[in-house]
């Protein structure tokens, strides 16, 4: 039977996945309130839809930093994707070019980076840094994305430790002795390395060491992780490129706001001055669609590319991305929007049931 929406994809994975890794890609933090209100928040909304106004053509294209995309839809970051699938972030990059979508590389790919890059030349690639303690070792990653071909930077900040996932801790999760992270050098060394030695994540990187990074790059820079008005702020003052407005996907601090009743603080704060994202809870093209009129530019989806992953590899994100984006097309008819720029707060129903 073919499978027709992402959580379809979602019960077939779990069925092939060992119970260990399933555990680590859909656990949460603590008790999983956020994780779960990620989903539920996007329930809570109504959309508000006008006919009679010639859908025939609906063009579900879009840009981020200036780059065309096919829809607002790409991929975040997510590590470790070998343990899904043989050849992991190879895939992944090759179904988000095949789809025309952007795919956020996570530091934590399994894959070389230039594997990676060479098996998706044209694909638009970003990549995600957590900044280490060690600056010459984040310059020389930065460097090598950049000559790499990878557009932009995406700094995420809501890890300065790792939240409490109780079920890795119960499956006794060992990332360490599976492993290996092949793009993080010590400087001078030419062995990877371990995931263990990346910890701890850089806790004391404030404001301050933004100016740092960004004289080390021409890539625009996105922090990710942002879920107040007063961060957004401090991202405008501090010149940075974009927020994905983000909790993780539940998997740091539990009891924050789901990430779309997150999005319309922040997207009043930054006041236009710079494109504002959304991840987490993303199912469904109408989830797509309500993100789009509070605010949002484009949204990255996580969980799903994952169970896309270990249902076919390449094809199976493949077809999660497909039939994501033909449900966003859908919604976009079936609200009267012929182009997402005709995409707002006008669709959403307040207040909100
Ligand atoms: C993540 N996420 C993540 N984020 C990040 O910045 N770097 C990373 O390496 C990872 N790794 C990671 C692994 C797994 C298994 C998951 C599920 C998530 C968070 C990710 O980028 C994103 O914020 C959420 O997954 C979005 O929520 P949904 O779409 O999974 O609901």
């Amino acid at each position: 039977m073919p499978l027709a929406c992402l959580t379809d994809f979602q019960a077939y994975a779990r069925e092939r996945l060992s119970k260990v890794t399933w555990d680590f890609i859909e656990g949460g933090a603590d008790d999983t309130f956020t994780r779960d209100d990620n989903i539920a928040a996007f329930k809570r909304i109504r959309l508000r839809p006008r006919y009679l106004k010639n859908v025939a053509n609906v063009d579900t294209r879009t840009t981020i930093q200036g780059e065309e995309i096919t829809a607002p839809i790409c991929i975040a970051p997510t590590g470790f994707h070998c343990l899904v699938w043989p050849d992991g972030e190879m895939s992944t990059a090759r179904a988000a070019q095949a789809a025309g979508v952007g795919y956020v590389t996570s530091m934590f790919a399994t894959c070389a980076l230039e594997d990676i890059a060479a098996t998706a030349p044209t694909g638009l690639k970003w990549f995600q840094l957590y900044v280490h303690p060690d600056r010459q070792l984040n310059k020389n990653l930065v460097q090598k994305v950049e000559s790499l071909g990878f557009r932009a930077l995406v700094i995420t900040v809501d890890v300065p430790k790792l939240g409490n996932r109780r079920h890795d801790i119960r499956n006794q999760l060992d990332l360490k002795l599976t492993l290996l992270l092949k793009d993080l050098h010590f400087p001078k060394e030419r062995t990877p390395m371990p995931y263990f030695q990346m910890s701890p994540i850089n806790s004391s990187m404030s404001w301050n060491d933004l100016s740092w990074l960004q004289s080390i790059t021409r890539l625009p820079i996105i922090l990710k992780g942002i879920l107040t008005k007063e961060d957004a702020e401090l991202a405008v003052k501090h010149n940075v490129n974009g927020i994905i407005v983000s909790n993780h996907g539940g998997r740091q601090l539990d009891d924050v706001p789901a990430s779309i009743d997150a999005l319309a603080e922040v997207v009043a704060a930054v006041k236009g001055k710079m494109e504002v994202y959304l991840d987490g809870g993303i199912r469904t093209g109408n989830d797509v669609l309500k993100a789009l009129a509070l605010g949002a530019k484009c949204v990255f989806l996580g969980r799903p590319v994952l169970w896309g992953l270990a249902y076919k590899g390449e094809h199976g994100v493949e077809e999660v991305l497909n039939i994501i984006k033909n449900e966003f097309h859908t919604s976009m008819a079936l609200t009267g929007c012929r182009s997402v720029a005709e995409i707002n707060q006008d669709l959403i129903q307040f207040p909100r049931l």
